[in-house]
């Protein structure tokens, strides 16, 4: 074969493998060229682009492509080529979905989800199929609990560590007795659970539990019940479009600046706008808030709200730490996806430079972080004190941890 004819089928060979075709033994029919160096990094993002949560989802993956800009657009010379499924928060068709990104569209990495019900349906198909996750937002506790795995890592929170450091904020504010009312699903219940955990330990007492299906939001029975009790505090965990109701139908009951209203943050996050004046002086808490004044976060939000038209909130945030995760554990190996070792170890110890402060790994590679008291002052957010310092989840169960 003559150099020009060389030079031609290499160019087709290459064309195919671009366009889908297998690359099993490529590197020896060409030696020294790195096919799998080379070619895009096939990002999945199965995350909820419709349903309450449909804001959430957007502001993950604005988050997750912002990261891979910072970066120049690729990640260790490797461009990205994103595949997107709309998983619609719906649990049963969790395993579906997620296999459709690994079967159909061969990505290499999957980044999701919102909702813990389909995080354990996607954890499942990971755990089997050795799939590397990198979950931005669902808390569900068993994915990095019984169910955690070296190819499964979390760059949000679980669950509990939202609502255990509000036990403490009540009890530092004099209330000793409380009510939760929530989502009856996973998160909610696992909220409810870190509410309990933290609360009891402070001498109060948990009063009742109010519950509705997901995504319901007819709250006025529960919330003429809740008035009916008459708790110190009322604390909650709702999130999007669910918690923008929430939070109006509860000043139009009268209960605000009657019964304080507290919960994890989701309750006010990205939904300021939308609720005017209902959610006034209502506290959280959280690993995200406004203000917090670093050359980081400054820096982050600047450039989100250039490229986006918006202002980012902490699911933005958690999104984009999921970009910063993946370029740590690229760049470890140089762009050699295939090291998964080496990606893996890279990814577990990595120090991310987030917007929210910087945090690490726990074994079972959720993140240890800081937690925020944050009080909704005009469109804000507003941190107004640490919650709780380098807070980790216990990790019942994982025996990675
Ligand atoms: C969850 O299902 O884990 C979840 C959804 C929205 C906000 C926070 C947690």
């Amino acid at each position: 074969m003559d150099d020009t004819n060389q030079r031609r089928d290499r160019r087709e060979f290459l064309k195919a493998a671009a366009a889908g075709g297998a690359l099993a033994g490529a590197e020896s029919l060409f030696p020294g060229v790195a096919f799998g160096q080379s070619a895009k990094i096939r990002v999945g993002l199965m995350l909820p682009y419709t349903g309450t949560y449909t804001q959430l989802g957007v502001a993950i993956t604005n988050g997750f492509k912002l990261a891979v800009q910072e970066k120049g657009g690729k990640l260790a010379g490797r461009e990205v080529e994103y595949f997107t499924v709309d998983d619609e928060s719906n649990p049963a068709k969790a395993p579906e979905n997620i296999n459709r990104l690994i079967q159909r569209d061969k990505v290499d990495v999957v980044v999701g989800t919102v909702h813990s019900g389909v995080l354990l349906g996607m954890v499942k198909v990971a755990r089997e199929t050795g799939t590397l996750v990198i979950c931005p937002n669902a808390g569900a506790g068993a994915a990095t609990g019984p169910l955690c795995a070296p190819n499964i890592f979390r760059t949000s929170f679980s669950n509990w560590q939202t609502t255990y450091p509000l036990g403490k904020v009540l009890k530092d504010k004099g209330h000793k007795t409380a009510v939760f009312l929530t989502w009856k699903y996973a998160a909610g219940e696992e909220m409810l659970q870190g509410f309990r955990d933290g609360f009891t330990k402070q001498g109060g007492k948990l009063v009742k539990e109010l519950f509705l299906p997901f995504p319901q939001v007819e709250f006025q029975p529960l919330l003429t019940e809740i008035a009916s009790i008459k708790p110190d505090a009322v604390v909650c965990f709702f999130a999007g479009g669910g918690a923008a109701k929430f939070l109006k139908d509860y000043a139009a009951a009268g209960l605000k600046g009657k019964l304080p209203l507290y919960g994890s943050g989701f309750l006010t996050d990205g939904v300021l706008e939308a609720v005017g004046n209902a959610a006034a002086g209502v506290e959280t808490t959280l690993h995200y808030g406004d203000g917090i004044e670093t050359a980081r976060n400054k820096e982050f939000r600047l450039e989100y709200a250039k490229a986006f038209k918006a202002q980012p909130d902490v699911y933005a945030v958690q999104g984009f730490d999921a970009g910063q995760l993946l370029a740590a554990g690229v760049q470890a190996v140089k762009g050699d996806i295939g090291n998964r070792e080496g990606m893996i170890k890279a990814m577990a110890s990595a120090r991310i430079n987030s917007p929210r402060g910087a945090w690490t790994m726990s074994k079972a590679h959720n993140p240890v972080q800081d937690f925020y008291l944050r009080k909704v002052i005009g469109k804000e957010n507003k941190v107004v004190g640490i919650a709780h310092k380098a807070l980790a989840d216990p990790a019942t169960g994982c025996k990675m941890a």
